[in-house]
């Protein structure tokens, strides 16, 4: 896979900052989440999910064994698993991690999350991941614009290590016709500023049609 050529290595002095700060964002991705329709017994799996700024609610929230997190990052979820999370609550929910880059593992589940990751990475590794993770709902977050444009180096925004982007901005027409190419119906569900002035944040859901 490309990959950016330089990463804010920076970003991983500090656990807290590696997200994005904003920890209390997680809140609001939850709410999104049981009112869209996220029970406990459902299997959800979070596709780069850092050092667990929402992992750490989901794994108390959902039943033991149905939470699965996806991060390459090996030291942020580790941070996250040694100062997020405690050993007893690990040891009751049995959540199970994996430290790879997502496509690596092909896996099935009631709900995906991928917060704060595809606003990162191109529209390529978007798609990888809609084949890859087979969901009956996926929850995410993307820049909209005016024109679809991935932003491989020098750009504004973040860069991650395995990111083979540093933003991806998409039209409404672009993400509705790669959503539908992989097998999924999308519904906005909200939209935000971003804080990158003039591409604001578009929540979807994704729901898969009938094959
Ligand atoms: C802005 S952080 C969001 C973390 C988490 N989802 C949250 O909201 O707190 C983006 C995450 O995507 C991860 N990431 C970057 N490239 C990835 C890839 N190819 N596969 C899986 N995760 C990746 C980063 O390591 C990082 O943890």
């Amino acid at each position: 896979m490309t990959t950016v050529d330089s990463f804010n290595a920076n970003l991983l002095e500090d656990y807290r900052e590696y997200p994005g700060g904003k920890w209390w964002i997680a809140e609001l991705v939850l709410d999104c989440l049981i009112r869209n329709g996220l029970q406990r017994h459902h299997r959800l799996v979070d596709v780069g999910c850092g050092p667990l700024r929402i992992g750490k609610h989901l794994i108390a929230f959902l039943d033991a064994r149905c939470y699965t997190g996806i991060e390459p990052e090996a030291s942020m979820l580790e941070a996250g698993l040694a100062n997020e999370l405690s050993g007893e609550l690990r040891a009751l929910q049995h959540p199970s991690f994996l430290t790879e880059q997502l496509g690596t593992t092909r896996l099935a589940a009631d709900w995906a999350l991928a917060w704060d990751v595809f606003n990162h990475l191109s529209a390529d590794q978007l798609r990888m991941a809609l084949t890859t993770i087979t969901a009956d709902n996926w929850l995410l977050n993307v820049h909209v614009g005016e024109v679809h444009r991935t932003i491989p180096k020098d750009g504004e925004g973040w860069s991650y290590r395995y990111a083979d982007a540093k933003a991806q901005v998409y039209t409404q027409a672009s993400l509705e016709s790669l959503v539908r190419d992989a097998g999924y119906e999308l519904r906005v569900l909200l939209t935000f500023p971003s804080g990158w002035e003039g591409f604001p944040f578009s929540v979807l859901r994704l729901m898969r049609l009938a094959p």
